[in-house]
């Protein structure tokens, strides 16, 4: 269903919640928590670094798509969304970066999870701890509406389990993927259960460019809370949603069909927001429950568009995958993290960052501007 601004307006301004920190409730020893996640995914670089020579996202490591895009804040946004980068209608240069979840670099008959880092340029505002100075806002989003672990405990041994198959195995992985994507009735039936099995290769394979995103977790959302998504809308994005896509024994399969669409075609998503109207079914604290949005519908704010570009190359490659870390604590403080998930966030992408840099002998920063990617893309 789709929703107008003027259906929205008035009872969202009403229904949206105010933010308070009382809503930020801390996990049991979620330093401790924090800790070993940090400990666990520097194992995952420390054995891909070890056989590739190259330095990876221990999480996220294979990009398929490298974007440069346009973001335009929609006119006449209501003051309730008119929030943080989108208090005003502004076009913002953005760089989008398509990827899978594993730590090491598999080809696509493994398929897993997608995921879309969104790095806005050039925004203006007060900013979050250890992003002070720099001007852009990311949103990392995955293609599902919620977190497959109810609290970074969980999230810790599923990840655990996948550190130790870290470039062990993959023909086993191989094999579980082929037989688990044989139905999305079988993925969603393992769905509540089993997070690592999912994150190993249950995921049915299908156009990346037909998914839509998620935060799963929350911001701050001005003095409001919310989640964020992206989803295509132009016609030649939708006519691949649901799109099966044939990847059996293809190295770079989904890298290559985002190749060949943006050799000539044009992209258009729009982001939207869902406003947190209820704490009881649209909880802060477990990133499990998707916000039910029959209560508090997704609105869009923005248009996101790509122009046909070349949309991976190892030029970009080295300037974005590796010149490059998305976070979601790249951030102004309108758009705040929230969330014990989110928190301990914060470290392990810098972990992950500095890894990269120091191994990689590059420098990880923030860009100001496209120029240089403009130059020679
Ligand atoms: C406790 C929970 C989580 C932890 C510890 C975690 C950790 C990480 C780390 C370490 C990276 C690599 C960063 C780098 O080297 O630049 C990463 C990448 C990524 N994460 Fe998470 N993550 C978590 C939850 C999530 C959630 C909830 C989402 C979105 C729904 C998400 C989406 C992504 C995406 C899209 C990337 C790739 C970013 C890129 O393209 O550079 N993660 N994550």
């Amino acid at each position: 269903m789709t929703y107008t601004l003027s259906d929205v307006d008035g009872p969202l301004t009403l229904l949206s919640l105010l933010y308070d920190p009382i809503y930020e409730i801390q996990e049991d020893k979620e330093a401790e928590t924090g800790a070993q996640l940090n400990e666990t995914l520097n194992s995952i670089s420390e054995t891909t670094f070890k056989d590739c020579k190259h330095a990876m996202r221990s999480v996220h490591a294979k990009s398929h798509g490298l974007l440069i895009a346009e973001l335009q804040v929609h006119p006449n946004l209501p003051t309730v969304l008119a929030q943080g980068i989108f208090s005003h209608p502004k076009n913002y240069l953005a760089v989008m970066r398509l990827s899978t979840t594993p730590g090491d670099m598999l080809d696509y008959s493994v398929s897993t999870p997608r995921g879309l880092a969104l790095k806005v340029i050039g925004v203006e505002g007060e900013r979050v701890e250890g992003s002070i100075g720099d001007e852009t806002q990311d949103f990392l989003l995955v293609n599902g509406p919620m977190f497959l672990t109810p609290s970074s405990k969980k999230f810790l041994s599923s990840l655990k389990l996948l550190a130790k198959m870290t470039d062990k195995v993959p023909t086993l992985k191989k094999a579980l993927s082929a037989v688990l994507r044989g139905t999305e009735k079988v993925v969603e039936a393992l769905g509540g259960e089993s997070a690592v099995i999912i994150s190993m290769g249950g995921h049915p394979e299908k156009h990346i460019l037909g998914e839509t995103f998620f935060s799963q977790a929350p911001i701050l959302y001005g003095p409001y809370m919310a989640k964020i998504s992206v989803t295509p809308v132009s016609s030649e994005l939708l006519a691949l949603v649901k799109s099966p896509l044939n990847v059996n024994g293809k190295l770079n399969g989904l890298r290559d069909a985002l190749v060949d669409f943006f050799a000539t075609k044009e992209a258009e998503w729009e982001l939207r927001v869902q406003l947190c109207t209820d704490l009881e079914t649209m909880p802060i604290k477990d990133s499990t429950i998707p916000w039910p949005e029959e209560i508090s519908p997704y609105i869009s704010i923005a248009k996101i568009t790509a122009k046909p570009q070349a949309a991976w190359s190892e030029r970009l490659s080295k300037k974005i995958d590796d010149g490059m870390s998305f976070s979601p604590w790249n951030a102004v403080a309108a758009h705040r993290p929230i969330g014990s998930i989110m928190r301990l966030r914060k470290a392990a992408y810098e972990t992950s960052a500095n890894f990269r840099a120091l191994h990689n002998e590059v420098k990880v920063s923030e860009p100001t501007d496209l120029d240089e990617l403009y130059a020679q893309s």
